[in-house]
């Protein structure tokens, strides 16, 4: 473990690192509270042993700067007092220290507290691993079911993956939305659609305006449908609830609750938006240079008027116009992850294989590349030209 000692007593500051050097923890050493500041934002510390009176940033206030510290891993904090009184102590603990111990310094009982924070700090990393897996397994999770959508309709896999793209970028510039929730913003945006998957085609090919009674129901159930689907798994009863309310319209008159306004959750009204606006710009029917006046059009109709004024922000159609015009082919063995298809690939025979606007990963091209292998793809495919670094 990164043990750190703070202490402006140069008697302590050694026999402390002498005892616990022997221990083998790598220990760092601090005269004032200052010092100890800038080594923990600089070095990945475990542990910190700090005095209470020091030069500087005294203890405690050490100990507020770390607990706002955004950094992973805990950091255990023992402070060492002259000071015993109870009030002292509670607040301290109160504050985010994690133990005290008093001086004169009983070196026996401190290496015995300094194990205890070993122990917290390894039962914190276990923690953190377990995280990460899950975390992982609920990302491949969200990929799988993307996967559905675009095996069940490419264009509408397309969409989704766009769609999710701009409402984080949308999210980042909302003041109302926190970062916590982008997240669940982009897995809503990303599945937005799987409740289509259970309505037939015949009936998604026709206009809205061409629907009879009972196609227009069953169009419209799609956004309770994906939510119910999604909202199978605990963790995704957040993200389900947006996909749930992603046709509400600002002026009420959307489905399936009619919600109007600011009753429409703020994710909700993002995903609504990129979705209007990715499908403005991808089914050809309008014109990009006149995509703002489309926008203003549906201005606290469809969307709130502060929506409207992100999109018309991040201008996405002279972006996409850009990329468009960039493309470049390049072979699978050039591939790289992070580049980003500029065209869906397609099988010789017409059958789907991967998105355009896909970023690949080390997963992607390897798939890409066995398709080759078995003959199934030619051995280029067209990349965005700005997704490519040198
Ligand atoms: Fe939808």
């Amino acid at each position: 473990m990164n043990i750190l000692i703070a202490d402006d007593d140069p008697a302590t500051l050694n026999l402390l690192s002498s005892r616990l050097g022997a221990w083998d923890h790598t220990v760092y050493q601090a005269a004032d509270g200052n010092t100890a500041w800038e080594i923990i934002r600089s070095t990945p510390i475990d542990i910190v042993v700090s005095d209470w009176m020091m030069p500087g940033l005294d203890g405690l206030q050490l100990c507020r700067r770390i607990r706002q510290m955004k950094k992973s891993g805990y950091i255990y904090l023992i402070l060492i007092s002259a000071q015993d009184s109870k009030a002292d102590i509670i607040h301290g603990l109160e504050i985010g220290v994690d133990d005290y111990i008093t001086k004169p310094i009983d070196m026996d009982a401190l290496c015995a507290r300094i194990e205890i924070g070993v122990r917290i700090v390894d039962l914190e990393r276990a923690l953190n691993r377990k995280i990460e897996i899950i975390t992982a397994n609920h990302h491949q999770t969200i990929r799988m079911f993307s996967q559905i959508m675009e095996v069940f309709d490419d264009e509408l896999g397309g969409h989704c993956r766009r769609t999710a793209k701009l409402a984080v970028q949308l999210a980042g510039r909302h003041s109302g939305v926190g970062d916590a929730e982008i997240p669940i913003i982009e897995t809503a945006a990303l599945l937005h659609d799987i409740g289509m998957v259970g309505i037939p085609k015949s009936i998604l090919n026709k206009r809205r305006t061409e629907m009879v009674n009972d196609e227009r129901q069953l169009y419209q159930s799609h956004a309770a449908m994906g939510a119910r689907i999604i909202g199978e798994i605990e963790i995704m009863k957040p993200a389900a609830l947006l996909v749930r309310m992603h046709h509400e319209q600002y002026n009420g008159k959307g489905f399936p609750h009619g919600l109007a306004g600011d009753d429409i959750p703020i994710g909700a009204q993002l995903i609504s938006a990129a979705s209007i606006y990715d499908n403005m710009i991808h089914k050809g029917k309008i014109a990009l240079d006149s995509i703002a006046e489309n926008l203003q059009r549906i201005r606290g109709y469809l969307l709130s008027p502060q929506v409207v004024e992100l999109l018309l922000e991040i201008n996405v159609a002279q972006q996409h116009d850009l990329a468009r015009k960039t493309d470049e082919e390049r072979l699978l063995d050039d591939l790289k992850a992070g580049m980003i298809l500029a065209a869906n690939v397609r099988m010789k025979t017409g059958a789907f294989v991967m998105a355009a606007d896909t970023e690949l990963d080390g997963y992607g091209i390897d798939k890409l590349k066995h398709y080759h292998t078995i003959g199934a793809i030619t051995e280029k495919v067209l990349i965005r030209k700005s997704s490519m670094r040198s």
